[in-house]
């Protein structure tokens, strides 16, 4: 952007001039008032005689007139202006007149006539154009990040996501919270993902993790004896990235001492509502819980939608003896049959059942029967192999009625309730059955302590293996780990998991026989968790708490898919980051200097 015109004019420092009004503040009461405007070259006008130029801040646009009676020198200036040209502007507001008014801008009633004029910089040529009208790629926005946050909508979730923030501190603050910052430098904490390690130098050999969360400093917190503690954190996880995960995120951390799973989940019901206010989105008070059971059973999920119905329910008992082989061995082989009722179920066609099996191949089933269910009987490609007793069992236990479409999986339990889960989610889309204008909140509780993991052969924990168990389970931690339920929460909206937290173990004695249940044997739980221990012997509170994802509320508060839009230098589905090309090799001498060389 050097043409002829552009070199001719001189770019200016500052000099003495001030700012005396942001561009989008300024109203027709502001008539007659010199102001002193800067800002980036949103778009520019020439109309002949008269350049228009659309001057863009942070607070909006205002419109710049150049003529060249008032505005002198100035007007040369004006003829040279591009787009994202950076401009200082001394003029005088005037009222527009009645037919020149522009209804879409907040200060469309008037527009400054500018009296003088410096250039602060120039742009080069866009790779695209800021006003968000032109289609670009995520690639292009992130590799040209700072463009990309130039866009009002950008600028927008940006702006609300600090009020968030600062809403959330201020609730806390108010409910007696205090902040304390913890290491970034530390030990590895379990939370089920990879860690990012930083060698040390001074210690060759030795590596610090990035921390998944401040779980354990958090808990320690307690045993010193802050009472009531958050954060709003960083934490970092290299794990596979989704649109609702990042390898770092922030999360609002929050722990308090001589608490029950209600008190945490008031406070946090509080909070939510302090946060959604400011979107004008109500939070029912209490938010209704849902067990884990009870969610798998009807869901098929530990974080239902719970903005629309379409429900499974289970009928292994019913198809157990009957003639449909690929049901009756499900059941036999320790599998389960479930079913999800659509209403209406003419709404799909015979192509869309069709397809089906391929909805839910991803989460290994190998297929999906249907039945429609007619005012006359049943249609459907296995109705004969089901008898009347049979028909009616299914029936009353998903509570059909004539019109409906009722869809079939036989599998293991995870199998059916993963492809469930999905296929109801998918359904409910193309059937225009989820509102996108309703916050559905929900807490799901009594979640299992543990989870037997095939792959390890052993139990590994929900949550993490600092949560506590139910009091009245701790007898059955040996005998039945499968069975113990853990004091702990997830609090979920429209499907998506906002934060999830415990009451803790606070005797080092039961902490001990978790991390035995968990197949952690003594010698690793000193060696890894020994400063934990140690702490919970010398007077721990009963202490419990919750971590919610900032980003996963501020993208579902301003409605969007992906919590990049919510993050003003994200990292792609690679994590790598566009704008600044990390990760990046480093020189070997920084590798030699940490006692590392690179395998080929
Ligand atoms: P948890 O692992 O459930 O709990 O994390 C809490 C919340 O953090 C958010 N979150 C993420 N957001 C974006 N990208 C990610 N990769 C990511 N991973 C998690 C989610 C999630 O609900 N220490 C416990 C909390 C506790 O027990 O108090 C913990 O970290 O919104
Ligand atoms: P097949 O016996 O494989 O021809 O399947 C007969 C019908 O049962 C077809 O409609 C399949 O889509 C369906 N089906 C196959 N496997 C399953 C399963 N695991 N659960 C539910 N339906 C299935």
């Amino acid at each position: 952007m050097t043409d002829e015109r552009t070199r001719s004019i001189d770019l200016s420092g500052l000099g003495d001039w001030k700012r005396s009004d942001y561009c989008g503040g300024l109203r027709a009461a502001d008539n007659g008032r010199e102001v002193t405007v800067m800002g980036w070259v949103n778009s520019r006008r020439d109309h002949g005689g008269l350049i228009f130029v659309d001057l863009r801040d942070r607070s909006g646009i205002l419109q710049i007139v150049f003529d060249p009676d008032s505005s002198g020198a100035a007007f040369a200036l004006a003829e040279a202006l591009r787009s994202e040209f950076v401009v200082a502007i001394r003029g005088r507001i005037e009222k527009r007149s009645a037919e020149t008014i522009n209804p879409n801008l907040a200060t469309g009633e008037i527009e400054v006539v500018c009296l003088e004029a410096k250039l602060l910089s120039q742009a080069r040529p866009l790779p695209f154009a800021v006003d968000g009208n032109t289609e670009v790629t995520e690639q292009t926005r992130l590799k040209y990040r700072f463009l990309d946050l130039r866009r009002p909508e950008m600028q927008e979730r940006l702006l609300f996501r600090h009020r968030l923030a600062k809403s959330v501190r201020d609730y806390l603050d108010g409910a007696g919270f205090v902040e304390i910052e913890t290491p970034v430098l530390t030990r590895s904490t379990p939370e089920g993902a990879r860690d990012y390690l930083v060698p040390s130098r001074v210690t060759p050999g030795h590596f610090y993790a990035l921390p998944q969360s401040p779980q354990l400093f958090k808990q320690i917190l307690m045993v010193a004896g802050f009472d009531r503690y958050f954060q709003i954190v960083r934490c970092f996880r290299d794990e596979d990235l989704r649109a609702d995960r990042q390898p770092e995120f922030t999360q609002i951390d929050l722990e308090m001492s001589f608490v029950t799973p209600d008190d945490v989940m008031a406070v946090t019901e509080g909070m939510l509502t302090v946060a959604c206010a400011l979107r004008g989105i109500e939070v029912p008070q209490p938010i209704p819980r849902l067990t884990y059971d009870d969610a798998m059973r009807r869901f098929g999920i530990d974080r239902p939608d719970m903005r629309f119905g379409l429900e499974l329910a289970e009928v292994s008992d019913v198809v157990r003896n009957c003639e449909f082989k690929v049901f009756r061995e499900a059941v036999a082989k320790g599998g389960i049959v479930k079913v999800l009722r659509v209403p209406d179920g003419d709404r799909l066609s015979r192509k869309d059942l069709d397809n089906l099996p391929t909805l839910v191949a991803p989460y290994g089933a190998k297929g999906v029967a249907w039945v429609r269910v007619n005012a006359d009987g049943w249609q459907s490609p296995i109705a004969k192999f089901l008898s009347d007793s049979e028909r009616k069992g299914i029936e009353s236990a998903c509570g059909a009625g004539a019109g409906d479409l009722l869809m079939f999986l036989a599998d293991s339990p995870k199998v059916v309730n993963d492809s469930l889960a999905n296929l109801r989610l998918k359904i409910g889309d193309q059937l225009g059955m989820i509102p996108s204008d309703t916050y559905a909140f929900v807490w799901v509780t009594d979640f299992p302590l543990f989870d037997y993991s095939p792959e390890d052969k052993r139990y590994v924990a929900v949550h993490h293996p600092f949560t506590s168990p139910r009091d009245e389970d701790l007898e059955r931690l040996e005998s039945d780990p499968a069975s113990i339920k853990a004091l702990a929460y997830d609090v979920v909206l429209n499907g998506t998991e906002l934060g999830g937290g415990s009451v803790r173990i606070h005797r080092p004695d039961v902490q001990s026989r978790v991390f035995q249940a968990l197949g952690i044997g003594e010698a690793e739980a000193r060696n890894k968790f020994g400063f934990l221990l140690d702490a919970l012997s010398f007077g721990a509170p009963p202490h419990g708490g919750i971590a919610f994802g900032l980003d996963r509320l501020a993208m579902l508060l301003t409605g969007g898919t992906s919590i990049r839009d919510v993050i003003a230098f994200p990292k792609t589905q690679r994590a790598t980051c566009l704008m600044t090309e990390a990760p990046s090799p480093v020189d070997p001498k920084q590798l030699r200097e940490l006692g590392l060389k690179l395998s080929e």
